[in-house]
């Protein structure tokens, strides 16, 4: 029946992939967030999780892993058994640490399979409430003077928040210090309490401290003001011009995970990305979901491998590191 050795094996495998994938899921998956809970990571993975579970019939488990800029989270799922339970929602740190460390624990572009994009987040520059300058140009006139004094969160080397300071910093000329956390989460909780000075952090972390007039918004890192926040000026607006940053973020697999099973989350993603409830809160929140066309494994490749190429250059001229 078999020519040979590898062929039974190769069917085989194809058999019980095949099998796994008609099955698939049968039990509870886990969606690995590598940032702390309450970021804006976390808020957009509870909110796809919630609707891909919806659709798959079987619930996903958010675990947040935080720590070094997501790379520790991203590389539990790097060495997670590829069967599709566990799995990684993550964002443009994915890209930006290819470069950034020096150490990976895994192979960025050889690691893992991709499910699809999930959305891209714009950004904004925001302070303690009480933070002295009043706009903008005030703001760099006075961390260029207070350039000791004022302190900048960020979610450490690789975070959103660290890619979105690095440029803030060489826009303006001047370095600022940075008190690293292990997600903005922590992040806002000190920002709102007035424990540290700035930030710049996605809309689905700061849109309701905006509203709420918790924190100080200076600008947003978009082309257009928002809709969601239709009184905070643009970066290009307050003077930051070239300033626009989006923080796109997809879901990936352990390498090895079988193109069944992609294909079924890719399927799944689709649909959560267009249930009712995600698309008014990313809306609520200054975001959209990802089209179809973004949400495949295609899209998600192409993205991350641009982004690599894009970003490299960039960390170099920086020469900013992490060993
Ligand atoms: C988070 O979810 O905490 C953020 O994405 C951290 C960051 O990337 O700045």
């Amino acid at each position: 029946m078999f020519k040979s050795l590898a062929a039974a094996v190769a069917a085989f495998g194809v058999l019980t992939g095949g099998a796994a994938a008609e099955t698939y899921p049968s039990r509870v998956i886990t969606m690995i967030v590598p940032f702390s809970a309450g970021g804006p990571t976390d808020t957009v993975s509870r909110l796809v999780a919630e609707a891909m579970s919806k659709d798959l019939g079987q619930q996903i488990v958010i675990e947040n892993v935080g720590g070094a800029g997501g790379t520790l989270g991203a590389g539990r799922v790097a060495k997670a058994d590829p069967d599709g339970y566990t799995l990684l929602l993550h964002h443009i740190g994915m890209s930006t640490s290819a470069s950034l460390y020096r150490k990976l624990p895994y192979d960025t572009l050889n690691a893992f399979e991709y499910v699809g994009l999930v959305t891209d987040v714009p950004m904004t520059i925001v302070a303690r409430a009480n933070f002295e300058p009043a706009d903008m140009k005030a703001l760099v006139e006075y961390a260029k003077a207070n350039k000791d004094k004022v302190t900048y969160a960020n979610a450490g080397i690789g975070a959103a928040s660290h890619l979105c300071g690095m440029l803030f910093m060489s826009k303006i000329e001047t370095p600022l210090t940075t008190v690293p956390y292990k997600g903005t989460g922590p992040a806002m909780t000190d920002l709102v309490g007035g424990q540290v000075d700035l930030m710049c952090d996605q809309t689905t972390n700061t849109t309701n401290q905006i509203k709420g007039g918790k924190i100080k918004a200076y600008a947003t890192t978009t082309k257009e003001r928002l809709a969601a926040l239709p009184d905070v000026p643009t970066a290009a607006e307050g003077g930051l011009t070239d300033f626009e940053v989006g923080i796109w973020h997809g879901i990936y697999a352990p390498k090895g995970t079988s193109p069944e099973i992609v294909a079924k989350l890719s399927a799944s993603l689709q649909k959560a990305l267009k249930d009712p409830n995600v698309v008014k809160r990313f809306a609520d929140l200054g975001t959209v979901p990802s089209p179809d066309a973004d949400a495949t494994p295609e899209a998600l490749k192409a993205k991350l491998t641009s982004e690599i190429a894009r970003w490299a250059p960039v960390i170099k001229s920086a020469g900013v590191y992490a060993d």
